[in-house]
């Protein structure tokens, strides 16, 4: 049953991913109905409140292997108590305002057994999370980097000058990564073609145009990568250059960034202990800083 449930939600949120950002609207539209407090915590322009809509539903499409993934989760309800401000008693919140907001959605497509499904894979997700907000200190000095909330541009993919600009920016960028001294040993044996096409189609999506991305959130991308500030930094700055040498404004490369910069917490790590591994025989991946090294950027 559990299994059974998990795959109608996979299907479920696999169709409706290019109407996301009809849901979207909808789902927030309950949840300040449900409780107005939470405006605090979701708060920024549709384009911020759209991914962060986006993500939670890309978490719970990946649940079939729920298991394999728990650490992972387990990581996530950390950050959601010491960096985003989420507390244990939104959760009935949220899944009531997912669930009203699916039932408006899908019409008379929504039934019962539908029903029954979400409820029981958000159920499953929220456990794990909560479970280990519990075990959070919640005055600890582990983290606590809150997230800045930065207004980010609802026209912003308009100005960049739309989808194929955003491809050809990364072309060059990943033209440079793969032959970066330090961040290439992250990239040995991907397919550049491969990557180009999806961080195309995931920073379309984060600039509020069509999703067309299928693959997973970031935390979960990257969770076996010891990817740390430094690296991040260095990252954004090989960013920033190909959004320049595309011809873009500085002014552009900055907002395009600040979109960037918003997935960093959930990427970003402070020792090799919080790589997650999905299978087993996976180690993490570090990547050693090689002597002398000069970055050119
Ligand atoms: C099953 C329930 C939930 C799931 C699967 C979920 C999933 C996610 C994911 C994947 C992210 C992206 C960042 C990351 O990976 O760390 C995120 C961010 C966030 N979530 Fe949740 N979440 C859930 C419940 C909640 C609740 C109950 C709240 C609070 C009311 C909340 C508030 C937030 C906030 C404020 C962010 C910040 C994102 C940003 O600033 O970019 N989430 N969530
Ligand atoms: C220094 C920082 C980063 C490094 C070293 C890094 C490295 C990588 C690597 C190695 C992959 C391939 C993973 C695989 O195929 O198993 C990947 C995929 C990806 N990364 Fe990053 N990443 C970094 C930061 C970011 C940031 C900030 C974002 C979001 C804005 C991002 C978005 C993505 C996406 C969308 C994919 C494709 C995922 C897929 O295959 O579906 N990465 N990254």
């Amino acid at each position: 049953m559990k299994l059974k449930n998990r795959l109608i939600v996979k299907k479920c949120i696999d169709d409706l991913s290019p109407n996301i950002e009809v849901l979207s609207p909808l789902f927030y539209k309950a949840l300040f109905h449900l409780d107005i407090q939470l405006k605090t915590i979701f708060s920024g322009n549709v384009v911020f409140l759209n991914r962060k809509f986006a993500n939670m539903l890309a978490t719970l499409k990946n649940v079939k292997h729920l298991e394999n993934i728990s650490d992972s989760i387990s990581k996530m309800g950390q950050r959601h108590i010491l960096q985003y401000e989420a507390e244990i008693k939104h959760f009935p919140i949220m899944k009531q305002a997912l669930l009203i907001a699916l039932k408006e959605f899908l019409g008379k497509d929504y039934n019962n057994d539908l029903e029954e499904a979400w409820s029981s894979v958000f159920d499953e997700v929220a456990y794990i999370m909560v479970q280990a907000m519990r075990s959070t200190d919640n005055n600890s000095q582990q983290i606590i980097k809150k997230n800045k909330i930065i207004a980010h541009d609802p026209d912003i993919l308009s100005k960049i000058g739309g989808k194929d600009v955003v491809f050809k920016v990364h072309q060059r960028f990943y033209d440079v990564i793969f032959n970066e001294p330090w961040l290439e040993t992250f990239f040995l044996g991907k397919s550049k073609e491969a990557l180009i096409k999806k961080q195309t189609q995931f920073m379309v999506a984060a600039f509020n145009g069509p999703n067309n991305y299928k693959g997973d959130t970031p935390a979960f991308v990257h969770m076996h990568l010891f990817i740390t500030d430094e690296m991040a930094d260095l990252r954004e700055r090989i960013l920033k250059a190909a959004i320049i040498a595309e011809g873009l404004s500085e002014s552009i490369a900055d907002q395009w960034l600040n979109v960037e910069h918003s997935f960093r917490a959930a990427i970003v790590k402070n020792s090799v202990d919080e790589c997650v591994l999905k299978c087993q025989g996976q180690v993490p991946i570090i990547a050693k800083k090689p002597d002398n090294y000069k970055p050119e950027f």
